[in-house]
């Protein structure tokens, strides 16, 4: 995978890529990345993110592979949350004197090897048969944070059973209060240490609409089943279970709906989808804990700024008061620098989790992690910088 090529699936949106499917089995352990030490093929050892890109081009059926990869309408937004970081020149200072680095931080109260944490990713369970099962024993192996989606299709406890790694619950809520609820204090008592709540809600995108991407009947049901929706069994066609799926998520939240989540868990609370002062100040205002901002990696409404655009207004507004992240085009570990030069305590990784879970499942993701562990390692050293606070914006000409 070069980079020419990169750019072009992003700019094309994929839609003319031929990906190669081969579909994934439930017994499909594909999670062997080839290791140049046995194998006559050295370049197939991803060495960046974009390199797990054509690998999972191979080994995913297309509708999947678009699933992950495009964004919506024209793509404007997702692209721009790449080229933003490009747009950004870091200028180090010179004779800093500075040999190692220390990349260790602490979100929330917890100590993490780096400030980067696997994002929620929907359906991981379509792209390899661990899924989020895999992401959440990477993170644990690398000593970060899995934010697991509410739709990832495992359920909180197969997760919790999976890893006693640092977990968080990405809450999309459920309609019936009563499940949302239920579902809340399951992910507590399984030992998950925050609930992230997506609030840019709703996903229309052309590839999706022209491949009928849907979620296998089995795996549905699973699914609905695993939020609470038990009543629910193998008599329900699938079209019945994509509609009743449909109308189960309450996508008309509001203020009150935090203030309830908040008087029900004892867990912190992060607003996931700001991309502006105001509405960073509400997060502030209720109470919250922390912050993500993100337009869902250009996966909702096309325009959007780009996160790393935003997050300097954010930072400003939010004045040290909670915890702020960001995530949307991370693909290179001096991206994650220039996210906390301005301002974000750590940033989170969407599709190249994805693209690195269906190369090579929990191996993959770990390597992903390595990656940008490297990469920001050598970034931070060049920049003359020690450690994560050492990191500030006077590194940056914007
Ligand atoms: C395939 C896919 C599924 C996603 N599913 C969810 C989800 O279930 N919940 C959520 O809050 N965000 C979801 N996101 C958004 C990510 O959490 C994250 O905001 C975004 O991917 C960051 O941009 P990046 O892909 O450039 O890293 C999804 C992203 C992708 C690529």
């Amino acid at each position: 995978m070069n980079r020419c090529f990169f750019s072009q699936l992003l700019t094309l949106g994929a839609g003319l890529f031929a990906a190669r499917s081969t579909g994934a089995t439930d017994t499909d352990d594909r999670a062997e990345l080839t290791d140049p030490a046995h194998s006559a093929a050295p370049s197939d050892l991803p060495v960046t993110v974009s390199d797990f890109i054509a690998q999972a081009a191979t080994r995913l059926p297309r509708a999947s592979f678009e699933y992950v990869t495009t964004g919506s309408e024209d793509e404007v937004t997702l692209r721009d949350n790449v080229e933003a970081f490009r747009r950004i020149r870091v200028l180090p200072p010179l004779l800093h004197g500075v040999s190692t680095t220390d990349l260790s931080t602490t979100v929330l109260g917890q100590k993490i090897s780096m400030p980067v944490l696997l994002a929620p990713v929907a359906a991981l369970r379509m792209l390899h048969p661990q899924g989020v099962l895999a992401s959440a024993r990477a993170a644990a192996s690398a000593n970060t944070i899995c934010a697991a989606s509410s739709s990832a299709l495992n359920g909180v406890e197969e997760i919790a059973q999976a890893s006693d790694g640092p977990k968080w619950l990405q809450l999309y809520v459920p309609r019936q209060r009563a499940v949302a609820q239920r579902l809340v204090a399951r992910a507590e008592a399984a030992g998950f240490s925050a609930i992230v709540v997506t609030v840019d809600l709703g996903e229309r995108k052309d590839a999706d609409l022209r491949n009928r991407f849907t979620v296998p009947k089995d795996m549905l049901l699973k699914h609905l089943q695993d939020i609470g929706y038990t009543h629910l069994t193998d008599r329900s066609s699938h079209m019945d279970l994509i509609e009743f799926n449909a109308a189960a998520w309450d996508i008309s939240l509001n203020m009150d709906f935090f203030k309830w989540l908040r008087g029900l868990t004892r867990l912190p609370i992060l607003l996931k989808g700001v991309l502006s002062a105001d509405a960073a100040r509400q997060a502030v205002d209720l109470g919250l804990n922390g912050i993500v901002v993100s337009n869902h990696g250009g996966r909702r409404l096309d325009g959007m700024p780009a996160s790393i655009d935003v997050l300097s207004d954010v930072v400003q507004a939010v004045d040290g008061e909670i915890e702020i992240l960001m995530d949307g085009g991370i693909r290179r570990g001096g991206d994650v620098m220039k996210a906390l030069a301005l301002g974000a305590k750590a940033v989170m990784i969407g599709r190249p989790q994805a693209w690195a879970l269906a190369a090579g499942g929990e191996k993959g993701v770990r390597r992903v992690l390595d990656i940008l562990r490297d990469e920001l390692t050598n970034a931070m050293i060049a920049s003359g910088c020690s450690s994560v606070e050492a990191v500030n914006s006077s590194l940056l000409r914007t």
